[in-house]
């Protein structure tokens, strides 16, 4: 495994794994405090990919909270390991002087997809994430780029950024990993205490629940219904709930025949504050994640 810290040198390393023009490369950004999650992302890069690409960066401009980006869990030794042992090519790690020459963020057309959800509890956070994928983007040059579906609306703001900058890239969403009580793998999880990490694995259950007996609501009270469960937990506080149409994030006002969607939440447990969400397809609910 190769590990570069200058842009400089990443694409003469990537051609020389490769020795030709041809071979396919996957991507898989990330802000290091790997886990499972991240690591099915890895895997599937390697299997559709000829070489497989992974960049550790906490990235400052995507953090609306200055102490949230102090705390952001780090640990790249840890992280090197784990990507030693999944089998990855290259790992990026570059400083943050090479990612901004300077600060001036891209302005980037997103098409108003993150202005909501996320968007508006985190403002100015979407421009920061957009900004780094389309650089890193740019200084990797993948053919295809890995991302979870716990981020969904990410995924989402992603892949309308690829679409109106014309970038020559795939982006592929990957089902979310969970833990064996339901929670949703996130590097957050470890700034749970032990009491904290129980009740995390409620907001699982919860939309779960919610998406079993969806048809018996409208919209509207599920989503009363789900903030009153989560509310009504010893540690949970409900931040949003919101259900989404699944390609354009619009929101659902009434169920429709076929429609894919995702109940969204944010949900604050203790300081730590987690997104999930669950997928219904209207008269026939699945699960996609892998336990
Ligand atoms: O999902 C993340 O870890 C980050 O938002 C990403 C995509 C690596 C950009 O910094």
């Amino acid at each position: 495994m190769e590990i570069i810290y200058n842009p400089g040198f990443l694409v003469e390393c990537i051609n020389k794994i490769t020795q030709e023009g041809s071979a396919k490369v996957g991507f898989v950004p990330t802000m290091g405090a790997l886990h499972n999650g991240h690591l099915s992302l890895a895997r599937k890069a390697r299997q559709e990919n000829d070489i497989c690409v992974v960049s550790v960066f906490v990235n400052p401009t995507q953090f609306n909270d200055k102490n949230d980006f102090k705390t952001y869990p780090r640990s790249v030794d840890n992280d090197l390991k784990m990507l030693q042992d999944e089998g990855v090519d290259v790992v990026f790690i570059p400083h943050e002087k090479n990612v901004y020459p300077t600060r001036k963020l891209h302005k980037l057309d997103l098409g108003g997809i993150d202005k909501t959800m996320e968007g508006e509890f985190r403002p100015g956070h979407f421009d920061g994430v957009a900004d780094v994928v389309y650089r890193l983007i740019n200084m990797v040059k993948p053919d295809r780029a890995y991302f979870g579906n716990k981020d969904f609306q990410q995924l989402k703001v992603i892949e309308t950024m690829v679409k109106n900058e014309n970038l020559d890239v795939e982006i592929i969403g990957v089902p979310i990993v969970r833990e064996p009580d339901g929670l949703a793998m996130s590097s957050r999880n470890q700034r749970l205490n032990r009491k904290e990490r129980k009740e995390a694995a409620s907001i699982y259950k919860i939309l779960k629940q919610a998406a079993d007996v969806y048809a018996s609501f409208s919209p509207d009270q599920l989503k009363s219904e789900i903030e009153r469960h989560l509310n009504n937990t010893n540690l949970l506080e409900c931040e949003y709930v919101e259900i989404v149409q699944e390609d354009d994030l619009k929101l659902v006002r009434k169920w429709k025949k076929g429609c894919k969607m995702r109940i969204c939440v944010a949900v604050w447990c203790g300081n730590v504050r987690l997104i999930d969400n669950y997928r219904i397809v209207t008269y026939k609910n699945y699960d996609d994640s892998i336990k």
